[in-house]
């Protein structure tokens, strides 16, 4: 039985399956498949399997297709977006599947473009990702040489165009209809939802905005089953997921493996465990805009609703470690800096807040916090909560802090109480 549909083309070596290494293997059958099924029909499969979103909110796939109008009613211009935007700090799981298999990408696509009746679509990718962009323009037009895109499909009057647009910038073009305006020209900040794109999104047609991961399950869900795709996960989510460490760990990297996969599995077997010398103090299970969980929390399967029972989010899956040589109030305050950078500046609670939230860790940190700043943090961030904002990115950012604050609260209180940061004046009595 395949257990590594994402991974199983991606070998040792840094090159990409070309179209007929990937056709060897299997390489669009299910795209084959789905020429031979109604559109209706796949949106149910994709749907029935529990493919869940892997951009990191989780949303169920087929749904989200089944929003797209249908009947004679329905605008005859649909699109279907590749959200390749992949910024989340920590986060590397895209770059691996679009850089090493860039046909899986595509075959996904063209399923998913035929079942929502999309005849054009992009894949907006973050400006950086050079190597994944040229090889995904190059399986573009290998695909489209050998008929599987383009005009001419044999057997089949579907069409499909398929574009790569590279960003210009900016962590918040990855918010789907901050992208949408991105790609129209506009500037991208979010569009208030709902409408949701499925409804009316680029150009103001029904579109669907998907995660790469998330359409590189895909094809051999559609040419294995759901049967198969439900009981490659572990715990209540369907399917395999790339999970990845950062941090002081022996072996970083990323893995395809089950949906929930224990975290413990994860860091310990697959990322070779901490370094020597290092403990770990706790984990952001899934990019810096998740909740921190604790040592305690180790033995949680990685699927969305048990990290999200669990008061954080599975998100992008990709964890990163703090180590207990690491300051949890410098880590946040990275990240904060990473978010208020970015911010759009659309509404007041991120655009003011965040850089006000800088200004406070900043000042913890280098052991100069006056008395009232732990507070004066939980109200900040409170106020940059959900309902407050436009798009998940204040909220996002909140995460980490609400979190620190609770679980590393004494980190906060001895840098107000020594008057300096402890982890560097360790750093520097070691250094002496
Ligand atoms: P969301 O939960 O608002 O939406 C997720 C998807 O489901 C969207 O496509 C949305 O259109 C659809 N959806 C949700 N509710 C719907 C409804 N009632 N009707 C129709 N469609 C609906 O989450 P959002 O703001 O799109 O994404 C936030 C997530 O993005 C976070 O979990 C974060 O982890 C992740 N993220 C990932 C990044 C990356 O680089 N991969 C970067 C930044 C954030």
């Amino acid at each position: 039985m395949l257990t590594n549909p994402l991974t199983k083309n991606i070998g040792a070596d840094n090159t990409a399956a070309d179209i007929g290494r990937y056709r060897e293997n299997g390489g669009y059958r299910g795209w084959r498949k789905a020429l031979q099924m109604s559109p209706a029909d796949i949106i149910e499969m994709v749907q029935e399997a529990g493919l869940r979103g892997r951009g990191g909110a989780g949303f169920n796939t087929g749904l989200k297709w089944s929003f797209v109008p249908q009947g004679e009613d329905a605008p005859a211009v649909r699109y279907l977006v590749c959200n390749a935007d992949e910024m989340e700090p920590g986060t590397f799981k895209d770059r691996l599947l679009m850089e090493r298999d860039p046909h899986l990408l595509l075959e996904g696509m063209a399923i998913a473009a035929f079942a929502i009746g999309a005849r054009r679509a992009y894949i907006f990718i973050r400006g950086e990702y050079h190597l994944a962009a040229a090889r995904l323009e190059n399986a573009i037009e290998e695909a489209r040489r050998e008929q599987l895109i383009g005009d001419s499909i044999p057997d089949t009057d579907f069409q499909l165009h398929i574009h790569v647009h590279r960003s210009a910038g900016n962590y918040i073009c990855g918010e789907e209809t901050a992208l949408l305006n991105a790609l129209e020209g506009q500037r991208a900040i979010p569009r208030t939802k709902p409408p949701f794109p499925q409804v009316s999104g680029l150009w103001g047609k029904p579109t669907v905005v998907n995660n790469v991961e998330t359409l590189c399950n895909i094809p051999h869900l559609l040419d294995l089953g759901v049967d198969w795709y439900k009981n490659l996960g572990r715990a209540d989510d369907s399917g395999t997921k790339v999970f990845g460490v950062s941090g002081r760990v022996r072996n970083p990297g990323a893995w395809e493996l089950p949906m929930g996969t224990p975290i413990r599995e994860i860091i310990e077997q697959h990322a070779g465990g901490m370094r020597d010398g290092v403990k770990l103090r706790g984990l952001l299970p899934g990019g810096g805009s998740t909740d921190f969980l604790g040592p305690d929390q180790l033995d949680l399967p990685m699927d969305y609703d048990t990290i999200g029972k669990a008061g954080s989010r599975m998100g992008t899956g990709t964890i990163t470690i703090l180590d207990d040589h690491t300051c949890p109030v410098g880590l946040v305050l990275n990240l904060s800096r990473f978010f208020a950078r970015e911010s759009c500046g659309w509404c007041t609670p991120c655009r003011d807040g965040l850089p006000w939230i800088v200004t406070i860790l900043e000042r913890i940190e280098r052991g100069d916090g006056q008395p009232g700043d732990l507070d004066l943090l939980r109200e900040q961030a409170q106020r940059m909560g959900p309902g407050n904002t436009f798009c998940a990115l204040a909220p996002g950012a909140a995460a980490p802090i609400q979190s620190a604050l609770k679980l590393f609260e004494q980190d906060f209180v001895q840098h107000l109480t020594r008057g300096c940061c402890p982890y560097a004046q360790e750093q520097q009595r070691v250094a002496q």
